[in-house]
């Protein structure tokens, strides 16, 4: 059995703007509703957990200017995704709710106090992705000049998780005794400072409230380079991967695991989910003929990939030549994906790159019972944790999805159907 997400690479946003289906979602996109028909689906579905990407910026490194970012809505608008989560834990019972959460700009003190918050709210099914951001518009928005240096950003991290942890654990489960009888709420000589004095942050504490039902929310990671698998293997209850093909997910996994076993974790106490796109028809045919018309698409507009690189590396991919070979792009942004989807496509040209079809994960093609099948045989082959829908979200795309997929995975007995506990690391860590 593996476990099932999804992924909303868009964040809080404009799903799949001007796309068929996507219904009058440009104008109510910043209303619940479709989230929440996206949670209710998830949890007929019995997948594990959504993940909320984010970001504070805007972008404007494709041609040096918002326009193309702003006309397909790309990267902005963007809401923050913490007001969502309760709206979204109303509309749903078991599932676990991911939101992203920046190490390099939020305050420890203010992060802790809301991720407990939210696990409150959410009785104990929130989880935080944490990223160090990677652009250095988003550095600019909170006073620097230019972004930390890739690898310091994790350095950094890793420290602001030692404060947030101990955050969470200045109050300690049996400090609330709430007890009418004796008028005593809490014990306060329980309750204790943490005095954290570190290279990069400095925090008294205690938290002034108490952790919520996890104690720890499920912390995520999303990221590629070693500097992030580092930061993931010491911290991370599920990281969302994109690797390209089998043996790249193998090598991933393995590395990942090695890295937790170094740290004196166990390696099954953190999922690793690896990103997946599905076509779905209901012939083979069908979903074939969809696939051919999207690659097709590729070579009618070259725009979407070259600002979408240019999003990612915070480098405008407008100024390459299309048809000479394209050495390394240096970036500061994010490095991984930026190389994942240039030289990591074994391709020359940048023509060539954009155009590939791969979408630098794994991708799916086929009718609801041969892509479960075919999705059973992958997880058995790279014994992985698991699987994150990255579909634009769509009501027709749920319901392919939750409707279609998520029942052939069932009937293979290759996910769950249903939920055996209530909190979501429970849940994420029962098989
Ligand atoms: C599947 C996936 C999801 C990601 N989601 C976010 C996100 O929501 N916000 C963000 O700033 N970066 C996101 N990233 C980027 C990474 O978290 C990271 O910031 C970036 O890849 C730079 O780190 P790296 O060089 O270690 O990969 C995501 C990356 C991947 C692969």
């Amino acid at each position: 059995m593996f476990h099932m997400g999804w992924f909303i690479g868009r964040g809080f946003s404009v799903q799949a703007w001007n796309q068929p289906w996507s219904g009058t979602i440009g104008v109510d996109y910043m209303q619940p509703d479709i989230y929440i028909d996206l949670v209710r689906a998830m949890e007929r579905a019995s997948f594990d957990y959504l993940m909320i990407e984010d970001g504070s910026f805007m972008p404007d490194a494709y041609q040096g200017t918002p326009d193309w970012y702003m006309r397909n809505a790309y990267g902005v608008p963007k809401h923050d995704p913490m007001p969502l989560v309760p709206l979204l834990a109303q509309g749903s019972s078991h599932l676990g709710i991911i939101a992203t959460m920046t190490t390099g700009f939020y305050p420890p003190y203010l992060a802790a106090r809301l991720g407990a918050t939210l696990d409150h709210l959410t009785k104990g099914r929130i989880g935080l992705n944490l990223v160090t951001a990677h652009n250095d518009r988003t550095a600019q928005n909170f006073g620097l000049e230019q972004h930390y240096e890739h690898d310091l950003r994790y350095e950094i991290a890793d420290e602001w998780v030692q404060v947030v942890d101990q955050l969470w654990q200045s109050w300690p489960p049996d400090a609330v005794v709430a007890d009418p009888e004796t008028g005593v709420y809490a014990d306060y000589r329980k309750v204790h400072p943490i005095d954290f004095k570190g290279k990069y942050f400095k925090s008294r504490g205690p938290l002034n409230m108490p952790p919520g039902p996890q104690r720890r929310p499920v912390i995520c990671q999303a990221g590629i380079s070693p500097a992030g698998r580092e930061f993931a293997s010491k911290h991370a209850d599920t990281i969302v991967a994109r690797a390209r093909g089998v043996e790249s997910c193998k090598r991933y996994r393995d590395d990942v695991r090695a890295r937790m076993v170094k740290h004196g974790r166990n390696p099954d106490d953190c999922k690793l989910m690896f990103t997946i796109t599905v076509v779905l028809g209901e012939t083979m045919e069908e979903a074939k003929a969809k696939k051919e018309r999207a690659n097709a698409a590729l070579f009618t507009d070259l725009d979407t990939r070259l600002a979408q690189l240019s999003f990612l590396s915070a480098v405008d991919f407008s100024k390459f030549p299309l048809d000479e070979p394209l050495a390394e792009v240096k970036t500061n942004a994010s490095r991984g994906l930026t190389q994942l989807m240039t030289s990591g496509t074994g391709k020359s040209t940048l023509r060539e790159m954009i155009t590939d079809p791969s979408s630098g994960g794994l991708d799916f093609v086929g009718t609801p019972d041969s892509v479960a099948a075919e999705m059973g045989e992958i997880a058995q082959e790279m014994g992985g944790d698991g699987f994150m829908i990255t579909e634009g979200v769509t009501r027709r795309a749920i319901a392919e999805i939750t409707d279609g997929l998520a029942p052939a995975l069932k009937r293979r007995g290759l996910i769950p159907t249903g939920y055996q506990h209530k909190l979501f690391r429970d849940n994420l860590l029962a098989f």
